[in-house]
């Protein structure tokens, strides 16, 4: 035998109650984003290299080090996809969203790769529920974003905190990066050797570090939040305001850093203590520069994105049960087959869930297959024609072919 072939590191098959648990939070998630407005969107795996290198960031990790970029020829560079709202901005401006009334709003549903270290609830290739809502800087729109979130994870059963914050315009942040920099040069002794490494290119990161001498350090470093300027601390107090009015509780957490650099002003976390390591659940914030960067006309956006696979692991989602079974089709002979076949494609066109016997197993294994399925009726094809048995009462009588769906229908036998 040759060697088997196993799925790729960091990733996995979805399977059984998984796939069914899968389709109840991609349900609740609907039921939640659908009246509120949002409507569905997909785009491509993956997209041009550049799309991510200028929206997500040149200096963070996933542009640095996690992207799958493979040559497509023709000198062209493609990514599959490390996150979607670049892609979804990317669409808003091909496709002229600007011209609807806005804000324009999406979810999605989607796979994304990174070349992470997988661990748990950290793969290679994984899903996210997530949302944008493009074309309106009002913080109600951030407010109401955060809160679908919340109710999202409320309904899968997920005991998440809600971390928040704001980062400022890009202005105000380079103002107040200038003096982080100078900051840490002055305390760089301190500091471990990456968090240095990192002064000049993305010093704030330097709140993300778990060496317990930078965390020292950066107890007393300058808080973003303390340099904001007057619109941007009235946009954040409006948010919170908002969130307040809807009684959903935050901690203002002044250390929250994202992993990606095209956010503005409002950012947001929710993390779960059932989750280890990988605490994030679902995360987001506003954008406004964002779609700039990929060359549209200033245009506000705010979004997040939650990981499918970890509220799964988090939260207590009811598994929805598989459609009940209501007509098993056996057959006592293989000349049977073809009648058998139309009788349950006949119950399926009529609106029964049906199935046919499909491995050849013999009558009384048929029937065996037949309740472990879950039937609530069996018809049994032999030489006699065709006889109708009713599971729960093990009632059985001989009836015309034709009449099979109206005996289930009406429950007569
Ligand atoms: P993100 O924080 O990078 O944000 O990812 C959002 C969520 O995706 C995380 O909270 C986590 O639940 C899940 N996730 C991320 N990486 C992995 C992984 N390797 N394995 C499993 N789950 C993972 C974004 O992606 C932004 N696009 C969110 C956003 C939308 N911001 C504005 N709009």
């Amino acid at each position: 035998m040759s060697e088997r072939i196993q799925a790729p590191r960091g990733t996995f098959d979805v399977l059984g109650d998984d796939a069914l648990a899968r389709d109840a939070l991609v349900e609740a998630a609907r039921r939640v984003l659908e009246p509120a407005g949002y409507g569905r969107i997909e785009t491509p795996t993956f997209e041009a290299t550049a799309l991510f290198a200028r929206g997500v960031g040149e200096s963070t990790d996933v542009v640095q080090k996690e992207m799958y970029t493979f040559d497509a020829g023709e000198s062209e560079s493609l990514t599959l996809r490390p996150e979607g709202t670049a892609p979804v901005c990317r669409a808003y401006l091909e496709h002229g969203m600007h011209k609807l009334p806005q804000p324009v709003k999406l979810w999605y549903l989607s796979s994304f790769f990174r070349r992470e270290r997988p661990q748990k609830g950290r793969f290679r290739q994984f899903w996210q529920i997530g949302v944008e809502a493009i074309g309106s800087d009002d913080p109600a729109v951030d407010a109401e974003a955060i809160l679908l979130l919340a109710e999202i994870l409320e309904a899968a059963g997920v005991q998440a905190r809600l971390r928040i914050s704001s980062l400022g315009m890009p202005l105000n942040r380079l103002r107040y990066r200038d003096k982080l920099q100078q900051y840490l040069r002055d305390n760089a002794a301190r500091l471990s050797p990456d968090v240095v490494a990192r002064i000049e290119l993305n010093p704030l990161r330097a709140f993300d570090s778990d060496d317990p001498g930078t965390r020292t350090v950066m107890a007393g470093a300058p808080r973003l939040l303390d340099a904001l300027d007057r619109e941007d601390a009235e946009h954040f107090a409006a948010v919170l305001g908002l969130l307040d009015a809807a009684d959903l509780p935050y901690d203002v957490d002044t250390t929250l850093v994202r992993g990606l650099d095209y956010y503005t002003r409002t950012v947001c976390e929710f993390t779960s203590s059932d989750l280890g390591a990988q605490s994030g659940v679902g995360g987001g914030g506003r954008y406004d520069g964002l779609i700039e960067q990929i060359g549209g006309p200033p245009t506000p956006g705010m979004g997040w994105a939650a990981g499918v696979e970890r509220i799964l692991l988090a939260g207590s989602l009811a598994r929805t049960a598989a459609p009940p079974l209501d007509l098993f089709v056996a057959y006592a002979k293989p000349e049977l087959r073809a009648a058998a076949f139309r009788l349950a494609a006949d119950a399926r066109r009529a609106g029964h869930a049906a199935r046919l016997e499909l491995a050849g197993r013999s009558l009384k294994g048929q029937l065996k297959q037949a309740d472990r399925a879950g039937a609530r009726y069996v018809a049994i094809l032999d030489d006699e024609g065709t006889s109708l048995k009713d599971m729960e009462t093990g009632a059985q009588q001989q009836v015309e072919t034709g009449t099979v769906m109206h005996h289930i229908a009406q429950g007569t036998l």
